[in-house]
């Protein structure tokens, strides 16, 4: 890479929530993004900018993966980082669980992982870099009796484990897997919902914020002797309870 190239990010579900706050604070330390969701081209939310490519499309299907990564290099000529954020979140009683809730949550928040993984892990192997971030819920590594949500533990508690194989797959490629790990974070996700009851779910008794996440995907990019790891970004809920 030429001294004046930018980095080169992708980031998936960038039109709310995480993927908003890290796409825009990636474009913002001087980055070039490819933010894709469903409806991505309609969100106001990122300030239009030349380093700003939006693809519209599906996060589970392959086509969109496709599309996407196409996108990065055809635009921009490389991609330095993948950021696996697109996701969505059913709560409700193990037994209440539809096969469309199964499908749609697997679909957004596993077949997304896999696809759009696949699609920039040889335009990383021929820059001999690469970075990819999971973004999985600490719920799914200390779930709650009160709060069931089944769907969240089955699809993101892999997170941490195909960062780990994936970084041990691609360390000689120079390319690094890593997770991070939210707790109960303020965005659209928990719009509408009772922010004290779920500020109690944390040691430290409050939500997370989207800069929360954010400083952890910063920290993780710079750190570049740091792979496989799984940073809880969550109050101290991985810890047990005070
Ligand atoms: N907020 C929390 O408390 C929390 C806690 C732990 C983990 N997480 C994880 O953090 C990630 C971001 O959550 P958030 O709170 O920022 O959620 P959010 O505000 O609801 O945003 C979700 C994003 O995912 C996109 N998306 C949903 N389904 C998609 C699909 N099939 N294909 C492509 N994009 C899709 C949405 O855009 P479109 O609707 O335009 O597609 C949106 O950009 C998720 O993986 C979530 O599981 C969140």
């Amino acid at each position: 890479m030429s001294r004046n190239e930018k980095l080169v990010a992708l980031v998936t579900g960038a039109s709310s929530g995480i993927g908003l706050g890290i796409a825009q604070a990636l474009l913002d330390h001087g980055y070039r993004v490819v933010g894709t969701s469903r409806s991505i081209s309609k969100s106001k939310e990122l300030k239009s900018s030349s380093d700003l490519v939006l693809v519209d499309g599906d996060a589970g299907k392959k086509e969109t993966a496709d599309k996407v990564a196409e996108a990065a290099v055809k635009h921009f000529g490389r991609i330095d980082l993948l950021v696996n954020n697109a996701g969505i979140f059913i709560a409700k009683a193990f037994t209440d669980y539809t096969e469309d809730d199964y499908n749609l949550v697997m679909n957004t928040n596993v077949a997304s992982f896999f696809f759009m993984t696949q699609q920039v892990v040889p335009q990383m192997q021929k820059q001999k870099v690469g970075h990819v971030v999971n973004i999985s819920a600490v719920l799914a590594e200390q779930p709650s009796g009160s709060a069931p949500a089944l769907m969240a533990v089955l699809s993101k508690s892999p997170m941490p484990a195909v960062s780990r194989a994936l970084a041990l797959e691609y360390a000689a490629s120079n390319i690094r897997f890593n997770t991070v790990s939210p707790g109960i974070i303020n965005t659209p996700m928990h719009a509408g919902e009772d922010h004290e009851a779920l500020a109690k779910f944390h040691p430290l008794a409050r939500l997370g914020e989207i800069s929360d996440i954010v400083d952890a995907v910063l920290y993780l990019q710079k750190a570049t002797f740091v792979t496989g790891e799984n940073i809880r970004v969550d109050g101290g809920v991985h810890a047990g309870r005070p």
